[in-house]
């Protein structure tokens, strides 16, 4: 690697052998990845749904691109029997839960489930809350492995982070007692700061309110927008996906391998945005390490959502094994009038494995904008102008330069199989993000554009509403070349 931040990247290699010692298990080493029935289908749930959800995750290949959970939301209880355990609903579920997460199994995915630290569920259904014992249990014997676990009606059991911290440990030592692995996904929605404290019992803590299919549309009900968020008290629901950045961008660094600040699932498909919209939601989502769970109906998924949600150079972002969030390093609102809601454009920066650099030109602006980043800018964590980085000269991939046509799309999703598309798809059965990254695969670096020199500026025309991706790859001077933007 040609500059100083060797010594930078191997610090962080050695602060991750420390972090590696707090995880509460090995289950997401890097952010966790599935589907999850809520943002699409709400309380409807059933065994069918997740059964022909899961096939058409396997034959349209998002299996293989590393969506590895089916994971059944609220709403499918029905009380518990006398001896205190979960009853599952016979109508939605008919030959019960360990069938559906045999089902699950048989076709290679891991099966999730819900519940709430709560009395009740947010939909009013058995709470977890003094039952985690039995509960976990009864997970584990069911074949669950993943478990997310919601905050509504939790009897006034928060306010302070130990009060959260207690309340949500009891189900981390249920789950880790019953001997199965189960990935820990809290959902709190940053109530208490979990990102101070979630990592040492929880593999995700959900860090702000509900997602909502909207790209900035300002609801009373998902308040402090115009605070950024900082200490809101209400992290409330209808959260924008605008909404949803500008509330994580101060504590986002937080995220470490094992545990991780989840902004929500994924609303891509969902019909609310635009194709930019979505984009720039997914180009987010993965590179400031949520989990990405896609939250669609993916039995009629169309060619632009399914092209986005496999697109493997972003995916490679989320599942970088240096486990490193991106961050904000600024942001201009475009016009005065126009303070939230739509006027704004961001640069964000941040390290990858191998010596890379992601950086990414966020334009929330009401009309395309040409954005410019510096070197300067781009590495003022590593000193700015002064850096050996920003002194240096990159190669430059676009991330979103090689997306899958929508004609190839609809060919996989006509012929619900992904044969001869070994182009544009990943496949992270075959071989890991990990170590496809450490190849340097193509398909994971996105498409070389050219490079950037020495304090130079990166410039790009950037559609409204949408983003320009980009992979940063130190240049050596043997092989500069007079290409640059
Ligand atoms: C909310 C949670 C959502 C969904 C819903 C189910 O509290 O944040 O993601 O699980 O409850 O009722």
């Amino acid at each position: 690697m040609a500059f100083s931040s060797l010594a930078a990247v191997s610090a962080l290699f050695a602060a991750r052998h420390v972090s590696a010692v707090l995880m509460v298990n090995e289950l997401a080493v890097t952010p966790q990845m599935g589907w999850d029935n809520w943002n699409a289908f709400g309380c409807d749930v059933s065994a069918d749904l997740l059964q022909g959800t899961a096939e058409r995750i396997v034959e349209i290949g998002l299996k293989d691109a590393g969506y590895h959970y089916a994971v059944l939301d609220d709403c499918w209880s029905d009380g518990r029997y006398s001896n205190g355990s979960l009853k599952p609903n016979f109508e939605k579920f008919p030959n019960g839960m360990a069938a559906v997460a045999d089902a699950m199994h048989d076709l290679g995915l891991g099966f999730g489930m819900y519940s709430d630290a709560g009395r009740y569920t947010c939909g009013q259904y058995e709470g977890s809350l003094g039952h985690e014992e039995i509960d976990a249990k009864t997970w584990a014997s069911w074949g669950v492995d993943y478990l997310k676990y919601d905050n509504c009606y939790n009897d006034g059991q928060s306010g302070t982070a130990e009060i959260s911290y207690n309340r949500y440990e009891v189900m981390s030592k249920a789950l880790n007692a019953t001997g199965r692995q189960i990935l820990y996904s809290m959902c709190n929605w940053g109530q208490d700061h979990p990102w101070d404290w979630a990592y040492l019992i929880a593999n995700s803590w959900r860090a702000t309110g509900d997602i909502y299919d909207s790209f900035d549309r300002s609801d009373v009900r998902c308040p402090c927008e115009n605070k950024d968020g900082i200490d809101c008290a209400f992290p409330g629901f209808h959260c924008s996906v605008m909404n949803i950045i500008n509330k994580v961008v101060w504590f986002i660094h937080r995220s470490q391998p094992g545990g991780w600040n989840d902004m929500d699932g994924l609303e891509v498909g969902n019909g609310g945005m635009t194709d930019d919209e979505y984009k720039l939601h997914f180009t987010m989502w993965a590179a400031l390490k949520s989990p990405l769970i896609m939250g669609n109906d993916i039995r009629t998924i169309d060619a632009k959502s399914y092209s986005i949600l496999t697109n493997p150079a972003i995916i490679a972002l989320n599942q970088d094994p240096a486990g490193a969030s991106m961050q904000r390093r600024w942001r201009y609102y475009v016009s005065p009038t126009d303070a939230y809601g739509g006027g704004e454009i961001q640069m964000w920066s941040g390290n990858l494995a191998q010596g890379d650099y992601v950086m990414v030109l966020l334009n929330a602006a009401n009309q395309d904008m040409h954005m410019n980043a510096t070197l300067a800018d781009i590495f003022v964590d590593n000193g700015g102008a002064q850096s050996a980085e920003a002194k240096g000269s990159w190669d430059l991939y676009d991330l979103w330069a090689n997306r899958m046509p929508d004609s190839v799309a609809n060919r996989i999703l006509g012929a619900n199989s992904t044969a001869n598309a070994t182009e544009y798809l990943y496949n992270a059965t075959a071989k890991s993000y990990k170590e496809g990254i450490m190849a340097n695969e193509t398909l994971l670096m996105g498409k070389h554009i050219g490079s950037v020199k020495g304090l130079g500026t990166v410039s790009a025309v950037v559609p409204k509403h949408g983003v320009m991706a980009y992979r940063m790859r130190p240049k050596t001077a043997s092989t500069y070349k007079r290409d640059e933007l």
